[in-house]
């Protein structure tokens, strides 16, 4: 099998690139750029893939609430482009898309989100998601849409750090962490998620599927699970989503529900806690 990684210098694409091996061929945002139709087709006539993943996004939320063009040029027409260029080579295409695609429901709703419940997402960002989720649906046949949340990798992205990275250095430096503790969410390795994408692809599965560790957590939760397992003490302080005046919307609660995976034969990922240590462990941080 064949596939071609786009987006294959950031922090999923580089696991992605490294899970599949020798059947990748990665595609730099300077080699292509999903906005551009003519070139994505191009591009995958002459890779001649088997599969397309497609990781390429604009994922800066509180850019993509001023930025609404871009965000949709990149998040929905341009998974549209690659959606649309696989099928013309008679390939498929895995496109990643976000748990932020929810979280208008119910704020106290407290139970994790199936690939059955309607969307109904907060921002621009989560908005673009859904569309891209849909133009990928009608364009290609052979499509695996694929919702995660809460990325961290080892591989440096160009943000330069990860939460659990961030979080370690700040309580290193600083001594004391304002973290919210009212955005409830379930945190995965892209190391995890990589590997599980392959085993869908393996198992020839088409459709929507939620893929994430298991469990859920605040992002307070998060940092102090970080912290206790690598050992760090520092003062944290529980904080509100409205203390951040951030631009975007987040959802209060936006869980995943994993279960359809064992339809098709899969077991779930493992515990957020068990992916947060082997990740510290790789990075060297325990
Ligand atoms: N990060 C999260 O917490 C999170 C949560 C849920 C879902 N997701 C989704 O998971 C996917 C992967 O996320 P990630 O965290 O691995 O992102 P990332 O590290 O930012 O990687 C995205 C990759 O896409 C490239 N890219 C950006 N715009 C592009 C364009 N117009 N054309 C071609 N390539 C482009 C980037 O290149 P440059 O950096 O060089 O521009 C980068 O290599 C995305 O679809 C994202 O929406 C992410």
């Amino acid at each position: 099998m064949r596939v071609a990684v786009i987006g294959s210098t950031g922090q999923l694409g580089q696991d992605l690139m490294r899970v599949f091996g020798e059947e990748a061929v990665g595609f730099a945002h300077e080699d292509l750029d999903v906005t551009d139709e003519e070139s994505v087709a191009s591009a995958m006539r002459s890779a001649e893939p088997d599969w397309v993943l497609n990781t390429a996004a604009f994922h800066r939320v509180d850019d993509c609430e001023t930025n609404p063009t871009l965000t949709f040029a990149v998040n929905a027409t341009g998974a549209l482009n690659v959606a649309r260029a696989a099928a013309a080579v008679g390939s498929g295409v895995t496109f990643f898309s976000s748990d932020y695609v929810f979280g208008g429901q119910d704020r106290e709703r407290g139970r994790p989100y199936g690939e059955r419940d309607a969307p109904h997402p907060l921002s621009v960002y989560g908005v673009s998601k859904v569309a891209g989720e849909q133009l990928v649906m009608q364009a290609n046949p052979r499509y695996l849409v694929v919702r995660s949340a809460g990325l961290y990798g080892t591989a440096t992205s160009r943000k330069g750090w990860t939460f659990p990275e961030l979080m370690l250095n700040k309580a290193r430096t600083e001594g004391a962490l304002r973290v919210v503790t009212d955005q409830v969410l379930s945190p995965t390795f892209t190391a995890d998620l990589a590997r599980k994408t392959k085993e869908l692809i393996e198992q020839d599965a088409v459709g929507l599927f939620h893929l994430t560790n298991a469990g859920e957590c605040s992002w307070f939760e998060f940092a102090r699970g970080a912290l206790e397992l690598a050992g760090v003490e520092a003062k944290m302080e529980q904080i509100s989503t409205e203390q951040m005046k951030q631009r975007a919307r987040r959802p209060p609660y936006s869980a995943l529900d994993t279960t359809r995976l064992e339809t098709v034969g899969l077991s779930p990922m493992r515990p957020w806690e068990e992916a947060l240590s082997d990740y510290l462990r790789a990075k060297g941080m325990i």
